[in-house]
């Protein structure tokens, strides 16, 4: 069983049980959600000028979107406003900020079907991120820029959360995907063939759709399985999520149970304090090594996003 809980005001500690255990939570849009909503809102208004972004593919080839969004979304990802926003966002959720670690915040797009659906808008099959490498206390936030509708926002298949699915996840460890791949999203723009963990067996179910407005939020595990869906709709979505972490869940282990998960390597290294900026103390990342970390290696994609994370 499944419960989805509307503007709750549960505590955090209460909340992130609940998450682990497969629960889902929806909020309603506040002021630091509102901000950061208009904040990219403005990012993406400006840079497709005088279109309105969610036509574009009335009006542009997908290697033109694809091209400008190759330095929309890095733009948006380390804007200093919101190294800012995110916190405001956790301390109107109840979270203690001396114990919460984020990872940057991500604009994500998916157009219409068969416009742009691979590369930098990868339109993601159903997926746990803990078979991107992420632990299993990590929760995702996603908010919508604009109004979403069912057919072109996120699907949800609760039943799986202690179901395992049949996947290749062993294929993938974050430290090789980063060197490798990160960098030539932008390339990708028709085909993407980068090897991407999968299930292996049709998933029975039908996805649930959650339709919070703009600025509402879904809060849900990273162990939850869920994707994309195909964008049936006549308008593209244009959505943000960040991920976060507990102090106190990191050091205990604690989290959602891994039913399927093989991939190797730890996304540990991402997230930082909301109250400061630090980096999670090594000796915790450590519990989540698993030796595949190499020094030439760890970090490729986080150390360009730290020091731009910190106000570099
Ligand atoms: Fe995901």
């Amino acid at each position: 069983m499944t419960a989805v809980y509307i503007d709750s005001d549960m505590s955090d500690a209460e909340r992130r049980d609940r998450l682990y255990a497969g629960d889902i939570f929806i909020f309603s849009p506040t002021p630091g959600t509102r901000a950061l909503v208009d904040l990219a809102r403005g990012m993406l208004e400006e840079a497709f000028a005088p279109l309105d972004p969610r036509e574009l593919h009335k009006h542009k080839s997908a290697e033109d979107v694809a091209a400008t969004l190759a330095t929309l979304k890095p733009a948006f990802i380390h804007h200093p406003e919101c190294k800012n926003l995110l916190p405001q966002i956790m301390a109107e959720h109840g979270v203690d900020l001396e114990k919460l670690y984020f990872d940057v915040p991500r604009m994500r797009s998916a157009y219409p079907s068969g416009f742009l659906s691979s590369g930098i808008a990868y339109a993601f099959h159903p997926h746990r991120d803990t078979w991107y490498s992420a632990p299993q206390c990590q929760l995702n936030w996603w908010l919508p820029i604009y109004p979403i509708s069912a057919n072109n926002g996120m699907g949800f298949y609760p039943r799986h959360f202690s179901k395992g699915v049949a996947n290749n996840s062993d294929i993938y460890n974050y430290y090789e995907w980063n060197t490798r791949n990160r960098a030539t999203a932008a390339q990708h723009v028709k085909n993407d063939t980068r090897e991407q963990p999968k299930p292996q067996e049709p998933i029975e179910d039908v996805s649930m759709r959650y339709v919070p407005p703009p600025g509402g939020v879904i809060l849900f595990s990273g162990a939850q399985l869920h994707e994309t869906v195909e964008n049936t709709t006549g308008l593209a979505r244009y959505s943000i999520d960040f991920r976060t972490v507990h102090l106190d869940d990191v050091r205990e282990r604690r989290g959602a149970p891994n039913v399927d998960a093989k991939c190797t390597g730890t996304t540990m290294r991402d997230y930082l304090r909301a109250a400061d900026l630090a980096r999670l103390p090594d000796e915790l990342i450590a519990l989540y090594d698993d030796g595949t970390a190499t020094s030439d290696r760890i970090l490729a994609f986080g150390d360009r996003l730290a020091p731009a994370a910190q106000g570099g």
